[in-house]
């Protein structure tokens, strides 16, 4: 995860473990062969890493959070995980591949995350990567701005949410050849009735910056009150994921 952001590794696991679930397809697309090198960046508290081991793969796990990375270690001592920036990857040895889910929307700046990707990757390797798209969590993002901007603060936008063509571009800038790419809605449910309240609380934070507690707890407020018409439904909250899911080769 993001080096911004401070994370609960007992929280992401036990009320957000839908980022991992959701990831199982993605190991799909990434195929893993036995032997095959791969790396997982950010990989969290280490599941899909796992699974992609459990494919054959001599698979390493990075990330910028220690928490996540002593987290991931405990639940699985036998793969290779270690604290690292995504954009300064250091590896004696290339990769077959690089995976990454749910996380690259944290890192602005995305050029230099492709080209780090691009340097640890064998000729040919490819990347397979799934994070937040254009218009990703629109309706959340609209109301905590409007409730920023009415208290008079400002505030930087915490994520990179592209378009498909603007990340092929910038791919291609770096080198890679794009040979596939979707950009898809993900309605996705949260878990009890303060599910969006801890959703809020995980991964808000960087829009808070300038704001005093206080106030940043009234706005937390106000944003769920307004939602509740539009991502509560039976009993259940949701949040209005966009993905974008890519798989581009080291030409
Ligand atoms: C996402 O997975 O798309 C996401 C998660 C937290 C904040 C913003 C986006």
């Amino acid at each position: 995860m993001s080096s911004n952001q401070k994370w609960d590794a007992n929280l992401y696991d036990g009320k957000h473990r839908f980022v991992a679930n959701y990831g199982n397809d993605l190991v799909e697309l990434l195929n893993p062969k036995i032997g095959e090198k791969i790396l997982d960046l950010d990989c969290g508290t280490g599941d899909l890493t796992q699974k992609i081991a459990e494919f054959g793969a001599d698979v390493v796990g990075v990330d910028a959070s220690e928490a996540m990375v002593l987290k991931a270690h405990q639940k699985y001592p036998d793969i290779n995980f270690n604290v690292m920036d995504a954009t300064a990857l250091d590896f004696e040895t290339a990769f077959d591949a690089v995976f990454s889910n749910a996380v690259l929307h944290w890192i602005l700046e995305a050029e230099r995350v492709a080209q780090a990707i691009y340097r640890v990757l064998k000729p040919e390797g490819r990347m397979v990567v799934e994070f937040g798209g254009k218009d990703n969590c629109r309706q959340i993002n609209q109301r905590i701005i409007e409730n920023i901007e009415a208290r008079g603060y400002t505030y930087q936008f915490p994520w990179y949410f592209p378009s498909i063509g603007e990340y092929a571009q910038l791919l291609e800038r770096v080198g890679f050849e794009v040979s596939y790419a979707v950009h898809y809605d993900r309605f996705t449910k949260l878990e009890g009735e303060d599910g969006m309240k801890n959703w809020l609380a995980m991964f808000s934070g960087n829009f808070f910056k300038t704001v005093s507690a206080e106030d940043q707890q009234l706005i937390i407020n106000k944003t769920i009150e307004q939602l509740r018409d539009s991502l509560y439904r039976d009993q259940s909250w949701y949040v209005d994921y966009k993905r974008i899911r890519v798989v581009a080769i080291k030409r």
